[in-house]
């Protein structure tokens, strides 16, 4: 029984009163950040009220390894402001919710779980093959697609079902280097290759490598030398390539490790063609083997002289922030944004995202780029095939060009 002095009326409006508080108490506050919830999202509606969609972006900012995380940055937060200032999904803004992985596997799966607990509906990440494989198949167990953005070994797409990549597979892009290195030096005839054996991208890159020298004509493999990502000291093997007198070397490990690597093998007197994989194509490598980058040979899955409307408005952006030109690495990463933005809005036109509950938006995304469709990316039209392996069809070769205070340089691409 109410209480005497309450009046029917009075109650009622207190009853709407508790009413308006409890449902505020539910709704997140509009200005949460990104990924604060610490309850698990796949029930929640995905992007109701207007609040910004949540991508996840787990690459390496520190460590060894940010040295080709920090150019992901660069490029995923590009995407964001191109893409919101052009309507982000259909209306609804995109927001990153960035992850830290740092270099090694626990740090991916960390990164990863902190993601896959919050509300975003795909994750791009991590910067290593090595982490992929260990952080990869918890977000297909949570069914949250993966869209790599630069692990380019073997085997990356065939992890599960919602594992995909815009980094073209090294398979597809490493021979191109060595036809570049034949084309400047015809008479190549022995080659040299060293590798990162606790990496499995350098161990996938060198694999290529050394079937493209035993499969061409004319080249001998002379030596194998293998190292660490954590070495600093290149001696034995800078020596042991030496010996062998070689007139190409490949180097296939990451940028600290690649590059003193090549600084060390100049340093020592070796003068013929150097070609430097993956892991060092990043401008990062430059302070590491300074004036002796100069002439290494890195094949490309991107270059900023395409000539494309997406491409131009991508380096115009980039140029404007960065005062330089970008690389591979923040183009793959806008292009990792820059998929999942248009599978939104392809998702979005066939049943509005906001009534979508966030599990069945992730999966709904996840098909959608799997869908076949294409992509007009600053890496040019890419789709991806089932199993989430890239479509792409233009490759190119750089030569590094060191300036003369033998820090900065800059990718000249040879035609
Ligand atoms: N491309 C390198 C990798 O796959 C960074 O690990």
């Amino acid at each position: 029984m109410l209480p005497l002095r309450i009046t029917r009326a009075k109650f009622s409006l207190l009853m709407i009163v508790a009413i308006l508080l409890a449902a505020c108490a539910g709704a997140p506050a509009a200005n949460a950040p990104a990924g604060a919830a610490n309850t698990p999202a796949a029930g929640q509606a995905a992007a109701g009220s207007g609040n910004p969609i949540s991508i996840g972006i787990a690459v390496a900012q520190t460590s060894n390894v940010a040295l080709l995380g920090q150019e992901e940055v660069i490029g995923a937060k590009l995407a964001e402001k191109f893409f919101n200032d052009k309507g982000g999904v259909n209306g609804t803004l995109i927001k990153l919710n960035l992850q830290d992985t740092a270099g090694d596997e626990a740090g991916a799966i960390n990164a990863f779980q902190n993601l896959i607990n919050a509300d975003v509906v795909g994750i791009v990440g991590p910067t290593l093959s090595q982490q992929a494989f260990a952080a990869d198949p918890f977000a297909e167990k949570a069914g949250v697609p993966v869209m790599a953005p630069s692990n380019t070994a073997k085997g990356i797409p065939q992890i599960g079902k919602y594992i995909s990549r815009v980094s073209a597979p090294i398979a597809r892009v490493a021979p191109n280097a060595v036809a570049a290195a034949l084309k400047i030096n015809p008479n190549i005839k022995t080659v040299a290759v060293a590798f990162a054996q606790n990496d499995a991208f350098s161990k996938s890159e060198t694999a290529t490598f050394q079937q493209t020298i035993t499969g061409t004509n004319g080249l001998t493999l002379a030596t194998v030398q293998t190292f660490q990502t954590t070495d600093t000291d290149f001696t034995t093997q800078a020596t042991n390539i030496l010996n062998a007198k070689p007139e190409l070397v490949i180097i296939s490990g990451l940028a600290t490790d690649g590059g003193n690597l090549i600084k060390q093998l100049r340093d020592l007197g070796y003068t013929g063609l150097i070609i430097g994989g993956n892991g060092v194509n990043t401008p990062n490598v430059f302070p590491v083997c300074q004036k002796e980058c100069e002439g290494v040979l890195i094949a490309q899955a991107y270059s900023p002289e395409l000539d494309t409307e997406i491409n131009k408005q991508f380096v115009a952006a980039y140029t404007a922030d960065q005062k330089k030109t970008p690389g591979q690495l923040t183009a793959q990463a806008f292009a990792g944004v820059q998929v999942l933005v248009e599978a939104l809005q392809a998702v979005d036109k066939k049943s509005p995202i906001k009534d979508m509950k966030l599990a069945d938006l992730r999966t709904a995304l996840n098909d959608e780029l799997l869908s076949g469709m294409k992509f007009q990316t600053p890496l040019g039209e890419i789709s991806f095939d089932p199993e989430g392996e890239i479509n792409q069809s233009q490759f190119y070769v750089a030569q590094i060009k060191m300036d003369a205070d033998g820090k900065t340089g800059q990718f000249v691409y040879l035609k």
